[in-house]
């Protein structure tokens, strides 16, 4: 039996086969289609991608998965069922001028797709399972986004451009939570590689595969469990202050902009904020650059250095960390085996992810354990593959 601090994957069939026994049990009828969505942990490259730099995060093993069959009604019918309990919405078809962002708010993620789809949307049924954790920072949001928009191609039968998919999902993330999110977490979740990393130019939307050494070192994500608001205020301001750098420097994104630049906007004394906010990104793209050479060599040392200055300037320029993500990281670098730990994704809370020589994963455990004020929750990211119709 795992120690109920371990999260462990359900699987594809078995989240299958519950949510088609759900959906049986709602709607009195099996589905005729499938999908599935994995969430993701981003390794290095946060806050940069709305700034048109470089990310490189995998896929997880945690899915979400949709079922669903056409209900010959002009309504979407969906049922949800997650670690936060079964939760049920219905909502007009896009073509009806009535599909709005409302409540229930877990919704506006379904909605959100359901407007963005290209074709006609004719109304359905569905059931949306999944086992990954929520506002974890593992990107739960863009997971039930792209398995709704990949049951959709399974229920008309059309096969959508990947990164078209990936950004009508972003865009649906915009206009129906309202939260103006980079392309990072819908692209990955999308393109995922089973074990690889995906190293995203948020620019030219191309990406690179770099394989995951394998062997004895592995990726653990430590979920804190504490969730300070992201949604909020903080993550729009952040692009903000990232976008008005930009402009400050006459370049369409901080992308173009050099570490020079940074010593300009410091000599023009420029805010602060912005200031700081714009050394990250500068850096950041720089480290994720490496980072992505560094593992390709197997060069884990490095790798692990990357990861240590990257929480750095996460936590003291960007200002996205919090005291728990902190301890964790710290925690960690004191311990043999372990190469590198940062924060990852949006931050104020959700997860930190570690590279680990497998040999050390339990003792690692043992200690943050001990000496965390939280309760922690540990899960192997072993890198999975994106989405996916499924047959059923
Ligand atoms: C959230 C957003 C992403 C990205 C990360 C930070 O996960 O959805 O687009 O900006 O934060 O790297």
């Amino acid at each position: 039996m795992p120690a109920p601090t371990d999260a462990v994957s359900t699987g594809e069939t078995s989240l299958l086969r519950r949510a088609c026994d759900i959906f049986v049990a709602t709607f009195k009828r099996s589905a005729t289609a499938a999908a599935a969505a994995p969430g993701r942990v981003n390794l290095i490259g946060d806050h940069v991608d709305y700034c048109e730099g470089y990310v490189l995060p995998v896929a997880l093993p945690f899915l979400t998965v949709v079922v669903g069959a056409h209900n010959d009604t002009s309504s979407c019918r969906v049922v949800s069922v997650s670690d936060s309990g079964r939760q049920e919405a219905t909502f007009p078809i896009p073509s009806s001028g009535q599909l709005k962002p409302g409540e229930p708010a877990w919704s506006n993620y379904v909605k959100g797709v359901v407007a963005n789809f290209p074709g006609t949307v004719k109304g359905f049924d569905a059931v949306i399972v999944s086992d990954l954790p929520m506002g974890a920072g593992l990107s739960s949001s863009a997971s039930v986004e792209v398995a709704t928009f990949t049951l959709l191609e399974a229920l008309a039968g059309s096969n959508v451009d990947p990164v078209k998919k990936a950004q009508l999902c972003q865009k649906a993330e915009h206009e129906f939570p309202g939260m103006p999110c980079g392309i990072m977490d819908q692209y990955i979740v999308t393109m995922g590689k089973k074990d690889h990393a995906l190293l995203i130019d948020c620019r030219s939307l191309e990406s690179t595969q770099v394989p995951i050494p394998h062997g004895d070192t592995g990726i653990l994500v430590i979920n804190t469990n504490v969730k300070h608001q992201l949604t909020g205020s903080e993550y729009p301001q952040r692009r903000a202050q990232c976008q008005k750098a930009a402009e400050l420097l006459g370049f369409p994104s901080l992308r173009d902009a050099t570490s020079e630049h940074v010593e300009d906007l410091k000599r023009r004394k420029c805010d602060l904020d912005v200031i700081r906010r714009a050394q990250h990104v500068v850096e950041e793209i720089r480290r994720t650059e490496e980072c992505a050479k560094s593992l390709r060599v197997g060069d884990l040392e490095r790798v692990g250095e990357l990861f240590y200055e990257s929480h750095e300037t996460l936590r003291d320029l960007m200002e996205v960390s919090c005291p728990e993500l902190d301890q964790l990281v710290a925690i960690a670098k004191t311990v043999d085996g372990v190469y590198g730990a940062r924060m990852t994704g949006g931050g104020f809370g959700g997860s930190a992810v570690i590279l680990v020589k497998n040999a050390a994963v339990e003792h690692l455990k043992r200690r943050i354990l001990s000496e965390y004020k939280g309760t922690p929750t540990f899960l192997v990211a072993v890198p999975s593959d994106g989405a996916r119709k499924l047959n059923i």
